[in-house]
């Protein structure tokens, strides 16, 4: 079992949503017109494959994990929208796989070699094509209160409780390619979130995954039910979220 496949079925209903303004926003300031073709690599349960497929000619979606893959199969489908699915590594797609003019990796980068993914890019970017680095996560007040607390909870939980591998630098990790940061692009968004929400979306992380909670699941709900109920609205909060897309091209 990989790293993310006990993670699949929590990941795409409770992890930090791309809003639909997202993809609008970022389709619109790349020039997104329904004739590009665009891969999401890592793509997990689809995310942006899914969410991007309307705005270009072909959508393909690469990821490592079979169970990831399958929940984006289902993702797609509620969309109603075409997106063709690979499993593979980064580094392994093949050589007749052709180029894109869009390349979107959300959340994945810091999983890569960086070496041979950088090598595949080099590949595979259309040359007036860019690669847009995307993630989503709360910001402001939300990250001091209710999701300060969900997240000192999580790393005492967690498998890697010093979680500062996952935060690279994306300029210094192209340095040395053809690839320049051009811009970043931003969209915010209000949504409500429930504890449950919050208990899916630690399950949803490698770190604090069901397979890495192993039996100690219930006592780790328990601890997180605990800890945010006081700081609740009736068990409810409001939160923030911000989506980014840094452009390289
Ligand atoms: C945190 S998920 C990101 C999902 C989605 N892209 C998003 O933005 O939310 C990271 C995904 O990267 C995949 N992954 C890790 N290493 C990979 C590699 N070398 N090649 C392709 N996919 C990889 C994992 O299987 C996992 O599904």
């Amino acid at each position: 079992m990989g790293r993310f496949d006990s993670t699949a079925p929590f990941y795409a209903r409770y992890r930090e949503p791309y809003p639909a303004s997202f993809f609008q926003e970022v389709a619109r300031r790349e020039g997104l017109e329904g004739n590009q073709r665009l891969i999401d690599i890592g793509c997990g349960p689809g995310s942006l494959a899914v969410g991007f497929a309307p705005f270009v000619r072909s959508s393909v979606g690469v990821d490592v994990e079979t169970e990831m893959l399958e929940a984006a199969r289902v993702e797609a489908a509620r969309a109603g929208v075409h997106v063709d699915w690979i499993q593979a590594r980064i580094e392994e797609l093949p050589s007749d796989i052709g180029v894109f003019q869009a390349v979107t990796i959300g959340r994945a980068l810091h999983w890569f070699d960086r070496d041979e993914a950088i090598a595949v890019l080099e590949r595979i970017v259309d040359a007036n094509g860019w690669i847009a680095i995307c993630g989503a996560k709360a910001f402001g007040a939300a990250i001091h209160g209710f999701n300060g607390k969900f997240h000192e909870i999580r790393r005492a939980w967690s498998s890697n409780p010093d979680e500062t591998c996952y935060h690279i630098n994306y300029e210094e990790w192209f340095r040395g390619s053809r690839f320049r940061k051009v811009e970043d692009i931003e969209v915010r968004e209000s949504h409500q979130v429930t504890i449950p929400d919050l208990i899916g979306r630690a399950l949803s992380m490698s770190t604090t995954s069901p397979e890495v909670l192993g039996d100690r699941r219930p006592a780790f709900e328990e601890a997180m039910r605990e800890a945010l109920e006081p700081l609740s609205t009736g068990g409810i909060f409001d939160e923030q979220i911000t989506a980014v897309a840094m452009i390289l091209r």
